[in-house]
């Protein structure tokens, strides 16, 4: 389907805005310089066993030292639009109380430097990093987050907000609370529904919280906050896996988006949610919805899902891509564009949303370098069909604002370490040497056509 048609920037429409996105976890390092303090990643790397072959982020791309090279690259690559995260530790070491002037001023100089770029900054504030200090007394689980959160928020608002107008409140709360607290395969590593249901309500209360904190300080803030989605195919037409892809819909698809809209929590699919009302305070469901400027839809791949007796609470597994014999990236994960498609219709079918941005889109492939290139066709055709796919959203007139590829350089992948390698740029993480792969290359050519800002 998606080679029916050449791909065209012209078709998105001017003011649609081209980006790649980025963690700082993932790219900073400096992990215990200049004050900043500990966070969950740094914990739960260093714990034997969490990440592929014992590796961490301590130093990843370096990015804290070299920042300026990096966006340099950016503008070389005529990519207007940057999407980092704020370290929670590097601005309060503790997440509350004293904060740190040099991670302060380290923010300050990548904003103005952009700003210097002609790259707009667009700012997440959370993606993934609670300061291991807040964690200690309960992390997402405790209800005092919300003023924790409250508290880095309104310091990020005062910092940056004269400059940074550009925000998104949570990276993918499905995949932080999932991972996190319910299978442990991420940082904190704790399990089960007595740390998942609690760390959902929270995260949800927090996305609010933060957009409010913005909207009232920030002047002319855009505010959005981000989700993971796939497109859920049954995999037959029985009964019995049209009901376990609805229940895994709900829960991957639904579970944040629907409260903040006014839709309460999907519990009618998942039995096992009315369990979270025990977390829920009087007036949490009001104050939980917010009007975001946009939401941030991050998609890769799609699930395809089936009954099965032995899954608690919810009956329902993912049938692996790889058992299913289709193309897959790295990360297994099944290449399939046409989901970027479906999750486009999908969250243009709510009424309370205003403006879509796919904040991350992107694919991790095996790069070899060679002659100082590195060739990588199958991320190229990866990028290119699932951008017609978004083409062909616009095209069809759905709403659908901005692109963002995951991710500019190779960096630190979380529990996989630096096995899988996403970037448009190859990094050597002995010498930290950049390599525009070349997909990078019919990237830069791409945005060269008619070069645009942001909004
Ligand atoms: C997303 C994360 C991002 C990156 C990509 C591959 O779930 O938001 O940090 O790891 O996956």
């Amino acid at each position: 389907m998606s080679e029916n048609f050449n791909l065209n920037k012209q078709d998105f429409g001017e003011n649609f805005v081209w980006g790649v996105s980025t963690a700082a976890y993932q790219i900073e390092g400096a992990h215990n310089i200049d004050g900043k303090g500990e966070s969950i990643w740094d914990r739960f790397a260093s714990k034997k066993g969490a990440i592929y072959n014992g590796q961490h982020g301590q130093i990843a791309c370096d990015f804290y030292k070299d920042f300026e090279k990096d966006i340099l690259l950016m503008k070389e690559m005529n990519i207007s639009n940057f999407r980092f995260s704020i370290s929670w530790t590097r601005i309060l070491p503790d997440g509350i109380g004293q904060s740190n002037k040099k991670g302060i001023a380290f923010y300050n100089k990548v904003i103005d430097f952009c700003i210097s770029c002609g790259i707009t900054p667009w700012v997440t504030l959370y993606h993934w990093d609670l300061p291991q200090n807040l964690e200690d007394k309960g992390g997402w689980t405790n209800r005092e987050i919300l003023e924790w959160f409250k508290e880095f928020v309104t310091l990020c608002a005062s910092s940056f907000g004269d400059r940074v107008k550009h925000w998104m409140v949570l990276n993918e709360p499905m995949v932080f609370t999932g991972a996190g607290y319910f299978l442990g395969v991420h940082a904190p590593g704790r399990k089960g529904l007595k740390n998942f249901l609690p760390a959902i309500h929270h995260a949800t209360m927090c996305q609010a919280i933060g957009g409010n904190i913005l909207r009232e300080s920030v002047a002319n803030a855009v505010i959005g906050t981000t989700f993971s989605c796939s497109q859920i195919t049954p995999f037959s037409q029985k009964r019995k896996d049209i009901i376990a892809a609805k229940k895994a819909d709900a829960l991957l698809n639904r579970l944040f988006i629907e409260p903040v809209l006014g839709l309460g929590y999907p519990i009618e699919n998942i039995k096992v949610l009315k369990r979270i009302e025990k977390y829920i305070h009087t007036d949490d469901l009001k104050n939980i919805e917010f009007d975001f400027d946009f939401i941030g839809i991050q998609n890769y791949t799609r699930e395809v899902v089936k009954h099965s007796y032995t899954v608690p609470y919810l009956q329902a597994k993912i049938v692996k891509a790889t058992k299913r014999k289709v193309a897959t990236t790295l990360m297994e994960w099944e290449v399939y564009p046409p989901s970027i498609n479906a999750m486009i219709k999908k969250y243009n079918n709510y009424k309370g949303i205003k403006k879509l941005v796919i904040t991350e889109n992107g694919a991790a492939f095996k790069d070899i370098v060679s002659n100082e290139k590195v060739n990588d066709p199958k991320r190229l055709s990866y990028l290119q069909n699932y951008l017609k796919e978004v083409q062909r959203a616009k095209k069809d007139g759905l709403e659908v604002s901005g692109y963002f590829v995951w991710t500019f350089t190779d960096n630190f992948e979380w529990a996989e370490g630096f096995y899988p390698r996403f970037g448009l740029v190859y990094v050597d993480f002995e010498t930290q040497k950049r390599t525009i792969k070349s997909s990078g290359k019919w990237f830069q050519n791409f945005l060269g056509v008619n070069n645009n800002n942001s909004d």
